[in-house]
């Protein structure tokens, strides 16, 4: 009979020449064993690239068994803390889930009184983007106070913070980084230490994008120190978004910068206290924080009185808040250490995308809007961005490549929507468009008029909602593949002009 060690060796090798020969068209586009595009065929907007390597870890750790969150989960949340430089990353199963978690953990009774969200109180957000950005802020009985978005960056228009504060009663911004776009830090953070509010960054479409600001506003804004992985310039401090305040949330569904099938994380970035509040929301409520199957790291698991419970109630079944069982499986994890070994290719292929993809439409510009980072004030082939004087840089993973058909167009985005479907080119609306005439946010708002508060029209979120899609950047895209998006929305935008001049000749003629 053949050892078990050799078995699994065995079996592992194979696993991997089965990889390799089926999923020769997953591998990064950078990678010369990737199957290459074939014309004709798809090409989708985001999607898992991945190599023998993950699909080993996968099945090493299933071999395990041990299943339920264990050794990879943990070497995966000290490697993402590392990675991004915060205290703690905590795994979920999902971005929606660490938005959840992320929230609700500001409601704890263990956080200062003057501080926790109550029922009632409100939180700070954005009218257009993913919806369970939002979702999670009524679910906690909080109120979601509604800024409206600019529709070049995509991102808050943050300038409206200031009149959404309610004395008393806000407590909260809870904001995404939009399509790998980081949103106003500089403004949302001093808005957040005037009024002394959390801010949860959304961080679930941004893993890799960096903000920078001068270092003298930063330290105005308590902080002195650079992310990891970031050249030391004394004269600015720069950071990876998720990083900047309290918390920040991650999704690792296939689209993201890194996958892990379903997954999520929360960072927490400072505040030890957070931490252990988030992980009782993520494993049920618990008080106890008892990894599973260790008992007794308080030392007085029979030592504690909480609640109305009978002193030296078991801690392991005590229970400080109303929480879930959101977690992931440690095979995901065992996925999501190889991917993050990736992450700084990933990270520069998605910048490397979005440019390839900018230089090639570049001679659109008189139909086409083309997305510019928070603080860009424009874009020039030669010189790249040029921007605006607070200072402050965004420095993108894009998430996608984002682009606006001008009102001026002769076809609308639907229509190039169409044609990029025809032509089997992925591309994507920017999610809930304006969330506020999603069917669930108009029914919440006929049941509970008093669960929402909005700021004014949201004409910048209607437009994203009425002139935007995006293409993918993702780590997947071959040069091939970007030269044919260009090609088809070039022959699109050519015929349409052409026909609208013909239409427009021949409309001369007849006046
Ligand atoms: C900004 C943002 N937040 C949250 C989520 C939710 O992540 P998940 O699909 O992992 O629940 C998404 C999903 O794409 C997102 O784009």
């Amino acid at each position: 009979m053949t050892n078990p060690a050799a078995l699994r060796q065995e079996i592992l090798r194979l696993t991997r020449e089965y990889s390799r020969q089926v999923h020769g068209g997953f591998r990064p586009a950078a990678d010369p064993e990737r199957n290459p595009w074939q014309e004709g065929t798809t090409i989708p907007y985001a999607g898992r690239v991945f190599t023998e390597d993950e699909v080993e870890a996968a099945v090493s750790s299933t071999l395990d068994f041990w299943l339920t969150l264990g050794k990879e989960g943990e070497a995966f949340q000290q490697e993402l803390a590392a990675f991004l430089g915060v205290r703690h990353s905590l795994l979920v199963n999902s971005g929606s889930s660490a938005n959840l978690i992320a929230i609700s953990a500001l409601t704890s009774p263990k956080l200062p009184a003057a501080r926790r969200i109550k029922p009632g109180d409100e939180v700070i957000t954005v009218a257009a983007g993913f919806p369970t950005t939002v979702a999670p802020i009524v679910q906690v009985g909080a109120v979601p106070v509604f800024i409206d978005a600019d529709p070049i960056t995509g991102n808050a228009s943050c300038e409206q913070l200031e009149a959404a504060y309610s004395p008393g009663k806000t407590k909260a911004v809870m904001m995404a980084h939009a399509l790998g776009n980081p949103f106003d830090l500089a403004t949302t953070l001093a808005f957040c230490r005037k009024y002394n509010l959390w801010l949860v960054e959304d961080n679930c479409d941004a893993l890799g994008c960096s903000y920078s600001m001068p270092r003298e506003l930063a330290e105005s804004l308590s902080f002195s120190e650079h992310s990891p992985g970031h050249n030391e310039d004394p004269d600015r401090v720069v950071r990876w978004t998720g990083t900047w305040d309290d918390l920040s949330t991650q999704s690792f569904y296939p689209p993201h910068h890194l996958t892990m099938g379903e997954g999520g994380a929360v960072n927490i970035v400072r505040d030890q206290k957070l931490k252990v509040i988030a992980e009782s929301f993520r494993d049920w409520g618990r008080d106890c924080w008892c990894p599973s199957g260790i008992d007794n790291t308080c030392n007085k698991r029979f030592g504690w009185q909480l609640g109305e419970l009978p002193a030296g109630y078991d801690h392991k079944y005590t229970y400080s808040h109303l929480g879930y069982n959101l977690k992931p499986l440690d095979p995901q994890a065992a996925i999501g250490r190889v991917q993050l070994r990736r992450l700084p290719q990933f990270i520069e292929a998605r910048k490397q995308n979005w440019e390839t993809l900018r230089r090639g439409l570049a001679a659109h510009e008189d139909v086409l809007e083309f997305a510019l980072p928070t603080h860009a004030t424009g874009w020039d082939p030669d010189r790249g961005f040029s921007w605006d004087d607070t200072g402050c840089r965004t420095d993108c993973s894009w998430f996608g490549f984002k682009i606006a058909v001008k009102p001026t167009a002769p076809f609308s985005r639907t229509e190039l929507a169409q044609e990029l479907d025809h032509h089997k080119i992925g591309n994507r609306m920017l999610f809930g468009g304006n969330l506020l005439r999603q069917p669930a946010f108009v029914q919440l708002r006929q049941d509970r008029p008093e669960a929402l508060r909005v700021m004014g029209e949201m004409t910048g979120s209607d437009e994203i909602m009425n002139s935007t899609l995006f293409l993918g950047t993702f780590p997947g895209l071959t040069q091939a593949m970007l030269n044919q998006e260009i090609k088809v929305i070039a022959d699109f935008l050519r015929v349409q002009t052409e026909s609208c001049s013909v239409a427009s000749s021949m409309g001369s003629g007849l006046h």
